[in-house]
This record gives structure tokens, sequence and C-alpha cells, in this order.
């Protein structure tokens, strides 16, 4: 059966901090944060904004009315849930005023959970072949001021439509995953930033990518070069090339520059926004179906997911023959263009400003006309 993605869209918050600024600020060469890591700016989530208003403000884009009367199921994936009993799904069906009759959930594994939202929606779909399921996975990346992951830092949310003959990509039933418990990033419940041993955690993404690859050549008889390109998990763009120097000599030379020109297309879009933790890897695809020039339908491009603790998958979707006119490449990039840019000293105003937030009764009015907002609390609860 013909499943996967029919519909992709993308939210980002609309401020911006420039990372050159950020390296002069915090004593680091610049080329360090441009080259290094490979990043040139990154999102700052504002106060109005979360995961549930991300989300809702990328779904927004790809549900219609006539997709409000078909999606029967909505997958939140997110580890930066706003509320550790209700699911963020919930607020998604009310914003964007879904039937009452589907089912809602909220998904978590670090940086994994967009994946598993997408084969569940994927199996669904295969199971009852006249549903559609709404997947998004929506996440704010936060590490702390001045310290070694600050510049890893991101925010956004990827919106999905899954379906039976979808118009940009299937999604092949040929996964390799693996679980192992490793202490390389965790987030304890009282804490709005993550804890990490982030040279631990490189290694351990490009020693299970390697390990998936192995076990996926084994089991599909494939070669790297029955692939177009891969879409990688982009914590900060320098690791996805940092997976795929392990095994690009594999290919012959003419598809080495290939994959390697695809990796850039793919990194694009992330380079200006950060980690979205979930949603990273569907915008490196959406970054790769966006940029390369020369993806063709019926084209295979390979998956690498990977969330810290750790979890891992690597699959392949194939292109669809009207894929380059489902994707919003110019309204992504009108987007990021239209952002603001905030100092160093406004970021760091807004970044304290949430941890000490006191969760006091106070609701602000709504500022803006085409977008969700967090407007504050009533009752300990977050309204929008
Ligand atoms: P660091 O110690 O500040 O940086 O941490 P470094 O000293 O390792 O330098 C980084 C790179 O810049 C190196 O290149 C340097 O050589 C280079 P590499 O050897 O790695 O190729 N460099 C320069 N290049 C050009 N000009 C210069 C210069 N100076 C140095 N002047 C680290 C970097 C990424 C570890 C840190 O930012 C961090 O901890 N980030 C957060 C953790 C992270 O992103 N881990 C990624 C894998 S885990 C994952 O993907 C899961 C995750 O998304 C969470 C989840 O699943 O929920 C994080």
């Amino acid at each position: 059966m013909n499943i996967g993605i029919d519909k992709i869209a993308f939210y980002t918050p609309e401020y911006v901090l420039d990372l050159v600024t950020l390296a002069k600020a915090r004593g680091d060469e610049p080329d360090k944060y441009t080259i290094g890591i490979g990043q040139d700016e990154q999102a700052v989530i504002p106060n109005d904004e979360d995961v549930v208003t991300m989300g809702a403000n990328a779904a927004r884009q790809i549900v219609d009315d006539q997709e409000r009367k078909t999606i029967d199921m909505v997958i939140f994936a997110t580890e930066s849930g706003i509320d550790n009993s209700k699911s963020s799904a919930i607020y998604v069906q009310k914003l964007l005023q879904l039937s009452e009759f589907v089912r809602t959930i909220e998904l978590k594994q670090a940086c994994y959970a967009g994946t598993f939202g997408l084969m569940q929606a994927r199996d669904y779909v295969a199971a009852h072949p006249d549903k559609r399921v709404l997947v998004i996975a929506s996440d704010i990346a936060r590490y702390g001021l001045a310290t070694a992951g600050e510049v890893t830092q991101g925010a956004g949310a990827v919106a999905m439509i899954v379906a039976t003959n979808p118009n940009i990509t299937l999604i092949n039933d040929d996964s390799v995953y693996m679980s192992r418990e490793v202490a390389d990033f965790w987030r304890p419940v009282d804490r709005t930033e993550a804890l990490v041993d982030g040279h631990l955690s490189t290694e351990v993404y490009k020693e299970m990518f390697l390990t998936l690859w192995q076990r996926y050549k084994n089991q599909t008889k494939h070669s790297l070069n029955d692939f177009t390109g891969f879409a990688f998990h982009l914590p900060y763009t320098k690791m996805g090339k940092k997976a795929l120097d392990q095994i690009i000599l594999e290919a012959d030379e003419a598809q080495q520059k290939r994959l390697l020109n695809n990796l850039i297309a793919s990194q694009q879009f992330s380079r200006h926004v950060g980690n979205l933790y979930t949603g990273s890897v569907y915008l490196s695809l959406l970054s790769l179906l966006s940029h390369s020039k020369d993806l063709k339908p019926g084209e295979k491009v390979a998956i690498f997911s990977y969330g810290s603790g750790a979890e891992a998958e690597l699959y392949s979707m194939t292109l669809q023959p009207d894929f380059r006119s489902s994707i919003p490449a110019a309204s992504v990039a009108k987007q990021l263009s239209e952002r603001q840019q905030v100092s160093v000293a406004q970021y760091e105003k807004i970044f304290q400003s949430q941890l000490l937030d006191s969760h006091v009764d106070v609701i602000r009015s709504a500022t803006k006309k085409h977008h969700f907002q967090f407007l504050g609390w009533q009752n300990g609860e977050r309204q929008y």
C-alpha cells in the first residue's frame, strides 16, 4: 500500500539570534560556531510561544476545512511538553477546531519521538486506509546561557499529514532501529534546560548510525549508491557530516559528490534555526527537498533519526511524482527572512524571564492575528 507524507509545514518563532554576535559575546572564535559546529543563527522563543503554539502554528498551514473533516488522529511528539498529565495534542485539537471524534496523544523519547509518531501514523493508515493522521513534532532546545550547548539551541515545529497515495514521499517499510540506555542527555522534570555530555552524545549518535547502516545494508541488500541523499537528525549541522563521513567512501566518486552536495542542501534550514529536537530530522528532509536541484521522483532518500538516551532508527522514503509542487520551500524561506534579529542582551533577558515564570494567574491580550499565542496562566493551566 502507498502510504506516506501528503503535506508538510514548518513554523519557527519570529525572533532570531546571530551566532557570530553570540560567539563574540562569549569570547569564542566565530568560525567555531559557523564552521566547527555549522550554525549561523538560532531561533529565540518569545514569551508568547511554546510547543503547543508552535505545533498549532505549523499545522494550521496544512489543515484546511476539508482536512478538519478527515483527520482521525493527532500525534504530538515533544520533549518540551507543557504539562505532566495533559497532552499537547488535545490543545492543538481545540485550537485547530478539529472534530471531537479524534484520538489525541503526546509521545516522548528525546528527539526520536517524531519518527515513532510517523511510524505509528503509517501503521494506523495501513490498517485504516481511509483515515488521515496529523503528526506534529515541536520542541524548544535549551541548554543555558554560556554553556557549551548554547550554540546548539533552537526552536520550531514540523507538522505532517500521513495518508494513502501521498503527494510528497512514501514511508517505506524497511526500518532498522535500536535502543540502549545511555546518559548522554537528559532533563529532570523540574528543569527547563537539558543536561548533556555533549561529546559522548556525539559519539553515541555516530556509533548508532554506523551500526544501523550495517544492519540496514544486511537486511535490505541496498548500498550507498541506491540513495539520492540523507536527511539526518541535525542537533547542529556538522553532526550530519560527521555521520555521513563514516560511510561516504563506500560510494563511487560521482555518488560521493552527489551525496555531499545533497547533505549541504539538507542542512540549509537548520543552519538558521538550530536544533528542533523531534522536528529536526524532518526539517532536514524539508530542506533537502527544497534546496536540492537533482532529486527525481522515484528516487530514495535515507532518514536517520536519533534521540538521546538513546534510540535511533534508519529507514527510507521514496519521492513522489509531484513532490516539488507540494513542498513549501518559498514560504519557509520567507518565514526565515522576515524574522526579527535580537541582540545578545535581549536574548538573555527573554531566556531569564522564562526561567523565572512564576505560573501566577495573569492573562495577556492576543496581539497577533494569524498566529496562536500563549496568553498566560489561569488556575495553574496555560491559556491560548
Ligand atoms: P564544544 O566542546 O564547545 O566544542 O562542544 P568543540 O571544542 O568540540 O568544538 C566543536 C567543533 O568546532 C570541533 O570540530 C572543533 O575542531 C571546531 P570537530 O572536531 O567536532 O569536527 N572548532 C573550530 N572550527 C573552526 N574554527 C575554529 C574552531 N574552534 C573549534 N576557530 C558540542 C560542542 C556540540 C559538544 C556542544 O555544543 C554540545 O554539548 N551541544 C549539545 C549536545 C549535542 O548537540 N549533541 C549532538 C548529538 S546528541 C543528539 O543529537 C540528541 C539531541 O538533539 C537531544 C535529544 O535527542 O533530545 C542533542
